[in-house]
């Protein structure tokens, strides 16, 4: 059965990370009943910060660290969540250069040398999936300036790809405040809706299990 695991991370109740990812999972689910999907939104329920070293360790490597229970049951939901899925579907919106800070607590339950990422020779268990990240920004950015500025993508994407050994793209749109400041051109910012709506439903037709 496909199986797809979709984060949200968007404060906005306009959010266009959300409505990218609304017209991927309903291509997604267009495509038949065993086309499943599961959410995990971490603003409507949020992750804790790490309050301990351990929860970034499988147990064999935290010597005396001691991780909270209740905490590392709530990592190993998480785990559980993306071991079941052949796809994650993540929405990053970006907030001052870079990740919500309640994806960034996702992530840093997510990243686990030695058990989740290379360390001591160990395997990457969910090396081989998909994922999609879904960013929105709300001025324009050029290449450079993007390679410079963008500090929401790229942690996603290392620990994703480098780490955990996902195949890892991106969806983006940007201007998405032009209605707010007319300079950024709404017309432009719906033809970059528009593409990015297109290329999720597309990225969800297109995937073979
Ligand atoms: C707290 C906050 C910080 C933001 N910081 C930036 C920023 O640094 N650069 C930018 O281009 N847009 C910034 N924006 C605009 C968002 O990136 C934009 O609204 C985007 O559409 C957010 O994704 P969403 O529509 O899924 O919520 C910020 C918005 C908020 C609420």
């Amino acid at each position: 059965m496909p199986h797809l695991l979709r984060i949200d991370a968007s404060i906005s109740p306009e959010s266009r990370t959300r409505a990218i990812a609304d017209a991927f999972e309903d291509a997604w689910r267009a495509r038949g009943p065993e086309w499943t999907v599961h959410v995990r939104d971490v603003v409507a329920d949020p992750l804790p910060h790490l309050t301990s070293t351990a929860l970034h360790w499988p147990e064999r490597l935290r010597g005396d660290m001691q991780a909270p229970a209740d905490h590392e049951a709530l990592q190993q939901r998480v785990l559980t969540e993306i071991e079941a899925a052949d796809v994650l579907l993540v929405g990053v919106p970006m907030y001052n250069f870079s990740l919500p800070s309640q994806l960034k607590s996702w992530l840093d339950l997510v990243h686990v040398p030695g058990l989740t990422a290379p360390s001591d020779g160990n395997p990457q268990p969910f090396a081989g999936k998909t994922a999609v990240l879904v960013t929105a920004r709300g001025a324009v950015y050029d290449e450079e300036s993007l390679a410079l500025l963008d500090h929401a993508i790229p942690p996603v994407r290392i620990v994703l790809e480098r780490g955990l050994g996902m195949h890892v793209s991106t969806i983006a749109t940007n201007r998405t405040i032009a209605a707010m400041k007319p300079e950024f051109d709404a017309e432009l910012a719906q033809v970059e809706l528009d593409a990015a709506l297109a290329a999720a439903r597309e990225h969800a037709t297109a995937f073979t299990p």
